[in-house]
């Protein structure tokens, strides 16, 4: 048995081509057993928290090693359900479009709300930053509308790498990708993309 934790940062729905593919993962993944279960977290639906006030304030209580007030421990328990959510999955799916050559803003959010010191990473004086989310597979599935393997337009890609950055952060070292592009070409090209997107996605899930 295993728990996915699916990430959907579309909000285009049925005409999401990112979320498209994460569902050939997906089928994959429930076909491989019956007891495998997968949470489904929307970003543009989830409601996060606002990351200011008393939340910032106990970040900081933290990070500099002090106990946060009792508005800031109030505030701070939010966070701590979304980050225990979080971290409760076996392996993880994200599906991302990129939005001005980055991730779309709702996911940075969720991002900045779980990425936190004592819940998904800790510091070592000697030794400086680790991650609390260890030992976890993680497959991200990414779409755009250009097209960025190629010397011109890698630098442009702030997309993958923030992803795959932030994830290392806090602790994932078996991260996967699969890469739909380019979306805003012609039918057919769209159409050879996203079915070899697909294949790579089932695989993937088949073989979490
Ligand atoms: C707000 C916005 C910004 C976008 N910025 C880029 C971009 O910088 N580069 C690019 O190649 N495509 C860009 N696109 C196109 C999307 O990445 C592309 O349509 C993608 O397939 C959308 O994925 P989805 O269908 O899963 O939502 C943008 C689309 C939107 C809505």
């Amino acid at each position: 048995m295993s728990k996915l934790l699916y990430i959907q940062a579309s909000p285009r729905g049925e005409r999401s081509s990112s979320s498209d593919v994460a569902n050939s993962y997906i089928e994959a993944f429930k076909a491989a057993s019956n007891d495998n279960t997968v949470t489904t977290i929307n970003v543009w639906d989830a409601n996060l928290p606002e990351f200011d006030g008393e939340r910032l304030n106990a970040k900081y209580s933290f990070l500099h090693g002090q106990n946060p007030s009792d508005e800031e421990a109030a505030a701070w328990q939010e966070i701590v359900s979304l980050a225990d959510q979080f971290k409760a999955a076996d392996c993880y799916l994200y599906s991302v479009p990129m939005w001005n050559f980055s991730i779309p803003y709702k996911l940075k959010h969720y991002i900045d709300v779980i990425t936190q010191p004592g819940l998904t990473f800790g510091f070592d004086p000697e030794t400086g930053f680790f991650g609390l989310v260890t030992g976890k597979p993680v497959t991200a599935i990414y779409s755009r509308g250009g097209e960025y393997n190629n010397p011109e337009a890698k630098g442009m890609d702030f997309q993958k790498p923030y992803l795959e950055m932030s994830l290392g952060f806090i602790g994932f070292r078996d991260i996967n990708s699969v890469i739909i592009e380019p979306t805003l070409a012609d039918p057919d090209t769209v159409g050879v993309a996203i079915n070899t997107a697909k294949e790579q996605a089932a695989k993937l899930g088949a073989n979490v």
